[in-house]
């Protein structure tokens, strides 16, 4: 009997660590780091309940992140994912039996907002948004679950209601036109939505990212606010200035990769580089005759590919999910590198 065979029967006959089956194409990335984690969440309750002091509270299941303030008057709401759902209602009762007065949307995606007809309608709830949350909205309708703004701003707006001032701010596109700085200064808490996750790398596409360089502008604007705990709207705990700064290098990296990658890219009569289209795109034209697109393909792949490598490298051990989303982040910054910064690399102004 050969050995292999051998082997093969001991690892069928041997017991499975898990009931689970788990297919041989599901991917098994690099364990999270502890500086990603957060307090856990309880399982009995589906959320965790986190006091930032003076009436303030996040709501998290873990994925999504929601606040809430208490006043002297009612309650005011920013954000209301769905997957948190109820569960927003059930905390707020843990701490007062006040009606919610304000819902705040810190912009217009269904992830962070689709629960918010659970919190009232506008007989009795004002519902604050940026003027380009409500066009997205009203562009976009769901049936009800996200309600019509009733206030809406166009640069700045302060939230007073009875003893709690929230400083809204826009400052321009970044994950979303209208996506907005929502600052609790009392309690020196800011939260700006889907663009710093701290402790892991940014999700899918930069976070859906719309407007890149607004996206990379926002990690100055951020640290220009004076705040003690950021509120990203994703995952487990509140972040930190230095959560900022981290992913601010990240970014940073990302960006230079993909500028390395263009400029190489543009390298002539090198054999031995492989991203030179001069290397890199003869035997896809040849596979491929007429073909642009596929030639295009070829082109943004090798070179994001190589930009997703050297910032795995690099962060893989400090934010977690860095091999999950580094070819999809690098797919989008590579793109606007070359569109929105004018990086052309071989496809530049041609003589
Ligand atoms: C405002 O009043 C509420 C209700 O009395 C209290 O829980 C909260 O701590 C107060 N917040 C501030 C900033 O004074
Ligand atoms: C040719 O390309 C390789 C790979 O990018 C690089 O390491 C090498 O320095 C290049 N050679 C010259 C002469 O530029
Ligand atoms: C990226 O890394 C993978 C895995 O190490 C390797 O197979 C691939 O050739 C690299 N791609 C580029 C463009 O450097
Ligand atoms: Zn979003």
């Amino acid at each position: 009997m050969k050995l292999s065979y051998l082997l093969f029967l001991l690892l069928e006959l041997l017991p499975q660590s898990s009931s689970v089956d788990v297919p041989s194409s599901v991917t098994t990335y690099a364990p999270i780091p502890t500086s990603a984690a957060g307090p856990p969440v309880p399982n009995s309750l589906g959320y965790r309940l986190q006091s930032f002091g003076d009436g303030s509270y996040m709501v998290t299941d873990g994925v999504y992140q929601g606040l809430f303030f208490v006043s002297c008057e009612g309650v005011i709401v920013v954000d209301a994912p769905p997957t948190i759902g109820e569960n927003i209602i059930r905390a707020i009762r843990t701490v007062t039996d006040l009606p919610v007065s304000h819902v705040v949307y810190s912009h217009s995606h269904a992830d962070h907002i689709g629960a918010a007809y659970l919190l009232g309608d506008p007989s009795s709830v004002t519902f604050v948004a940026h003027q380009l949350t409500a066009e997205a909205l009203a562009l976009a309708p769901d049936y009800g679950h996200r309600p019509a703004p009733t206030l809406t701003f166009e640069t700045s707006y302060t939230l007073e209601v009875c003893n709690q001032t929230l400083q809204l701010d826009y400052n321009g596109p970044n994950h979303e036109p209208g996506n907005i700085f929502i600052f609790a200064t009392v309690q020196k808490l800011l939260m700006l939505v889907d663009i710093i996750y701290p402790g892991w790398i940014p999700f899918n596409s930069l976070g859906e990212v719309q407007n890149v360089p607004g996206f990379v502008k926002a990690h100055e604007q951020i640290l220009e606010y004076d705040f003690d705990y950021y509120i990203g709207g994703h995952l487990n705990r509140a972040g930190t200035r230095q959560d900022v700064l981290i992913q601010q290098e990240y970014i940073q990296d990302l960006y230079n990769a993909c500028v390395s990658a263009l400029e190489m890219s543009a390298e002539q009569g090198n054999a031995s580089n492989a991203l030179s289209v001069s290397v890199l795109l003869p035997p896809v034209e040849k596979a491929n005759p007429g073909n642009s697109w596929a030639v295009f393909r070829a082109y943004l792949d090798a070179l994001a590919e190589y930009a997703a490598n050297v910032t795995i490298d690099k962060w893989v051990d400090k934010l977690a999910g860095t091999d999950v989303f580094a070819l999809s982040n690098a797919n989008v910054m590579l793109e606007s590198v070359r569109i929105d910064w004018g990086v052309l690399g071989p496809y530049g102004v041609s003589e």
